[in-house]
């Protein structure tokens, strides 16, 4: 770390931080800033590497012991570096505790942040007002751990665009979650991989609020502040390449108290729906569901000819339809929905026919089993069995063709 990434208050360019009083040590720590949203930008000051923001709200009993971690571990990853808090104008006045630590370390900033509130946008104004080639979020209640920032800072070489803190790699976890708050979150990322495949389907934790981005990746990039998941912002908004993921464990909180109410699910869901609906991705999400419908279609047509015109049996015609259907499906998104994202080698696209073929193999198992329950214990027509099984079992076959073959690929 060197002193030469803290430009002292009074050199900062930003006219609005010049306002708080310069007779106090502490106070002269705080940048005041309003609420309007500003660019991110390409230009950094070329000699910070790292500038992690640390968005709080009300967190004045955890924000001094984290910054004095976060400040050794970054220390010690020898990037030079810039410690942001953005703080809502706290009523217990966390900027304050923040200012009083930041007067005793070195490349720690306070911006103390009225007119706005939420934290998507606090983190994007923390970076706007950030002079690093790397930019980065942690959450300030010391639920994300700090030693993890050295994981994520390695991690960023110059392939990486970038890094995720994952709750959901081997060696991640959450401390202490029930069941209900588990199936939640499972939850809101099944319906994330259902929306945005080609977004969510990067990476294992697309709800995680602990990574590190490349300036360049969403300098330019148009991110919606009124965003809710600054991450998936980045994913589906940012240029963004290579992702890599380091496992974190997802602690307690200590002190205070979540600011996640149940408008955190619909404010998730209508974030979902913006970015499914931004012009750019849209244009897949039409072919990835135009596909489904002829591979459904393909389907029953070939099962209705083979088992009424042909009259082979029940559960042999489902099986060779549904095939059909399969194969249909990963060689449309190949050639098609997905072309030229893809990688286009000959390995590649065995290993997405094999998994399709598994992923999708399995559900026909299923829905076999499914056509023959209905007819046999619930008497239902073979072509009704067909069409009920063929309903119950596309969402789930929607949901795993693009998760285990597309992943990685953006539509
Ligand atoms: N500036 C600002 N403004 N900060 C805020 C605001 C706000 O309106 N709301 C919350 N924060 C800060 C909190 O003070 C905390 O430091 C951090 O954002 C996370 O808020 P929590 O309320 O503690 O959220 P959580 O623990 O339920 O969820 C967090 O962790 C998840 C797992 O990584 C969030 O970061 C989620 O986005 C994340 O998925
Ligand atoms: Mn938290």
């Amino acid at each position: 770390m060197t002193d030469d990434a803290v430009v002292p208050h009074s050199e900062h360019p930003d006219p609005a931080s010049d306002t708080t009083s310069d007779e106090d040590p502490v106070n002269a720590q705080v940048e005041q800033v309003g609420g309007r949203a500003l660019p991110i930008g390409t230009a950094g000051d070329s000699l910070t590497e790292v500038s992690l923001v640390v968005p709080t709200f009300n967190e004045a009993a955890n924000i001094g012991h984290l910054l004095c971690s976060l400040h050794a571990v970054l220390t010690r990853t020898g990037a030079a570096f810039e410690l942001i808090v953005v703080d809502d104008d706290s009523p217990d006045r966390t900027w304050e505790v923040a200012a009083a630590v930041a007067s005793e370390l070195p490349g720690i900033r306070v911006l103390r942040r009225t007119g706005a509130s939420g934290l998507a946008t606090a983190v994007i104004c923390g970076w706007a007002h950030a002079r690093g080639a790397v930019l980065g979020v942690i959450d300030g209640d010391g639920q994300h751990p700090p030693e993890v920032v050295a994981d994520l800072v390695a991690a960023m070489d110059e392939r990486t665009d970038v890094a995720v803190a994952s709750r959901h790699v081997p060696g991640g976890g959450v401390s202490n979650w029930s069941a209900i708050r588990r199936l939640l979150s499972r939850g809101a990322q099944a319906l994330g991989l259902l929306l945005l495949p080609g977004t969510v389907g990067r990476v294992t934790d697309p709800m995680s609020g602990f990574f590190l981005v490349r300036r360049d990746v969403v300098a330019t990039a148009d991110l919606d502040p009124v965003g809710y998941k600054i991450l998936l912002e980045v994913l589906a908004r940012g240029d963004v390449r290579r992702v890599a993921e380091r496992p974190y464990v997802f602690l307690e909180r200590a002190e205070g108290e979540s600011k996640v109410a149940a408008g955190h699910y619909v404010g998730y869901l209508r974030h979902l729906m913006r970015l499914r609906l931004h012009p750019l991705r849209s244009r897949a999400l039409v072919r990835y569901l135009l596909v489904t419908a002829v591979a459904l279609l393909a389907d029953a047509i070939v099962f209705l000819w083979i088992f009424d015109r042909q009259g082979w049996n029940l559960t042999r015609s489902a099986a060779i339809a549904g095939e059909v259907g399969i194969l249909l499906t990963v060689a449309l998104h190949d050639l098609w929905t997905f072309a030229g994202r893809a990688t286009r080698g000959t390995i590649d696209r065995i290993r997405r026919l094999l998994g399709v073929q598994i992923a999708l193999g399995t559900l026909l198992f299923g829905r076999l089993l499914a056509i023959n329950v209905l007819v046999n214990w619930f008497h239902l027509g073979p072509l009704a069995a067909f069409c009920v099984a063929l309903a119950a079992i596309t969402p789930a076959s929607y949901l795993l063709g693009s998760r285990l073959t597309w992943r990685g690929v953006r539509p």
